[in-house]
């Protein structure tokens, strides 16, 4: 494993492999004993979009093994006035010795793992966030001990959250089920790779995605990008919401997670969100562990 650009390039080893290494470094860090892994190591951390947890967990993980991170905002660097990512991956690369970046397209990742020669790892963009599903598969783990015989279901819009959890749900024998409006089903390709590789099912049904689910999942209906959309989506996703009544056909230990940030009375109920405070906020604080497995795992 050279970079981190998309759950689809990872086999189910590495996966599991940083989920375990994830758990040791969790382990080491809540007992006094985690060692500078990454002494002298420095990380470029590209934002062109906002972020809370993200950029804290990436800049507080990178310090505590040992090494120093570099918060770029888009907004100051050339490449948000046209410098081309080839040459901002070419000279980053003589500087630094791991990038992570947070933008809209996919291929600017990918180009710039092509054109650099160190380690890119994907903080979002509008097609993946593949250290979010580390996390939450750590916090799944956690919770169930085990992958084996899950049903992870997803409501709401096939973006970027769905897409991934999709890939991660199926590389560790979890089903997937997801409850979409028409015209926001995630993205083709990994639909038809998710049926041919494990058992996915998509449907307009809420009710018939969460029934017997032991994971349901939510994100906002509107992502970073899309807010000149906020007004029709929310009448295309009036219905797609965490709710008692609709959690009422899931299992009655389900787990309820949510990436962050909540828009509550929207994907969410107010009541649903407080219930599973303590599920989505460990998720929240495994994105640390988590991306410090992949740092290490690339880097070290
Ligand atoms: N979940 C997530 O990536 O949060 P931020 O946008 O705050 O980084
Ligand atoms: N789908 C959301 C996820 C935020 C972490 C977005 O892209 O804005």
């Amino acid at each position: 494993m050279r970079h981190l650009l998309k759950l689809q390039d990872l086999t189910r080893e590495e996966i599991l492999s940083i989920l375990n290494l994830a758990d040791q470094l969790k382990f080491e860090r809540n007992n006094g004993i985690q060692k500078d892994y990454l002494k002298g190591k420095k990380m470029g951390l590209i934002f062109q979009k906002a972020s809370t947890r993200t950029r804290v967990s990436f800049e507080v993980g990178i310090y505590e093994l040992g090494g120093y991170g570099l918060f770029l905002s888009s907004n100051d660097l050339q490449i948000g006035r046209g410098e081309p990512v080839q040459d901002t991956a070419r000279v980053l690369s003589r500087y630094l010795d791991g990038i992570m970046i947070r933008t809209f397209e996919q291929k600017e990742v990918e180009d710039l793992a092509k054109y650099g020669s160190i380690p890119v790892i994907n903080g979002l963009t509008d097609y993946a966030h593949p250290c979010q599903v580390l996390a939450d598969l750590m916090t799944i783990r956690e919770y169930k001990g085990s992958f084996k015989g899950l049903k992870m279901a997803f409501v709401g819009d096939g973006n970027n959250m769905a897409n991934s959890l999709m890939v991660g749900a199926i590389k560790t024998g979890m089903s997937f089920a997801i409850a979409c409006p028409k015209g926001y089903e995630p993205d083709a390709e990994l639909m038809k790779w998710a049926k041919e590789n494990g058992e996915f099912t998509i449907t307009t049904d809420v009710k018939e995605a969460l029934k017997d689910a032991d994971v349901v999942y939510t994100d906002v209906w509107a992502s970073m990008g899309q807010e000149g959309e906020k007004s029709k989506r929310e009448k295309a996703f009036a219905s797609y919401q965490v709710n008692k009544d609709n959690l009422s056909v899931a299992k009655t230990d389900v787990m309820c997670l949510h990436c962050l940030p909540a828009h509550r009375g929207e994907e969410i109920t107010e009541e649903v969100f407080e219930e599973h405070a303590k599920e989505i906020f460990d998720e929240a604080e495994n994105r640390l562990h988590a991306q410090k497995a992949v740092m290490v795992k690339l880097l070290k």
